[in-house]
């Protein structure tokens, strides 16, 4: 088709106006095949995303329920005591879930430091996988920042000392204190502070992998602490394979 309007222009010129115009015809053709095409990918892609969000839930091992029950017996048994409802929460959830269910991390002493929306606190990995994940996560110190856009729903069961919330339209903090738990759920965004000391089991459910780069940002925008950043790629990897190797998605 081109071929032969060159041909045709070239055996009979008929001036630069025609020229100009078949040579503008060309590229617009093409860029809307792009547009087509692209048009198509990306409704294929949607799609997929779409059954992809809808089968994930069959992955999932915990529940927010009964975790909720777990975090609630724990501060009852020893409230203020954050070794023993440490060691009471492992202890409960690797009586309930069988290893071949599912991989917990028994390593109570693998703290690593975790900066993310301006926050800075230590976490205890318990659980990774693609769609869940658990850690004790705190500081005695008190914290601040941003809640992050996370692809997954979240809970903040709150263990010893108090969480702050805040969402703009409101003029009043949400205050979360142990036994509580704090739901955002995905996509929503808050402004947080773990006021004084606090420490809390956090549990995610849904698409765990994108929100790693929201818990690596701090890192290298901020603080550049490379070795907390091996260390909690290490670990994470290690627990999410783990749990790959026996089908935990
Ligand atoms: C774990 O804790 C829950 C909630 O308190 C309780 O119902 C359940 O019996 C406990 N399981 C074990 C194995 O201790």
């Amino acid at each position: 088709m081109v071929k032969k309007t060159t041909k045709a222009t070239s055996a009979a010129p008929q001036g630069a106006a025609d020229v100009i115009l078949q040579e503008e015809t060309r590229p617009t053709v093409g860029r809307y095949m792009y547009f087509v095409i692209g048009y198509f990918f990306l409704a294929f892609c949607w799609q997929m995303a779409k059954v992809a969000d809808a089968v994930k839930d069959r992955w999932y091992v915990f529940d927010p329920e009964s975790l909720h029950q777990v975090a609630q017996a724990a501060v009852a048994a020893a409230p203020g005591d954050m070794p023993a409802i440490v060691d009471f929460i492992y202890g409960n959830l690797s009586a309930t879930y069988p290893p071949s269910q599912i991989r917990l991390n028994p390593d109570n002493t693998e703290w690593m430091f975790n900066n993310a929306g301006g926050a800075m606190g230590a976490m205890y990995l318990i659980h990774a996988s693609i769609t869940e994940y658990l850690i004790i996560f705190g500081t005695p110190l008190g914290t601040e920042g941003h809640s992050g856009v996370h692809t997954a729903d979240d809970y903040f069961n709150i263990l010893v000392g108090e969480q702050w919330a805040f969402q703009p339209g409101s003029y009043e903090k949400e205050v979360y204190g142990p036994g509580d738990v704090h739901h955002l759920p995905r996509g929503m965004v808050k402004q947080y502070k773990m006021h004084e000391g606090c420490f809390a089991l956090e549990y995610a459910r849904g698409w765990i992998p994108p929100m790693l780069p929201f818990g690596y940002a701090d890192t290298f925008f901020s603080t550049l602490d490379f070795f907390t950043l091996w260390k909690t790629s290490v670990t994470t990897g290690r627990e999410m394979i783990g749990n790959l190797l026996i089908g935990k998605i």
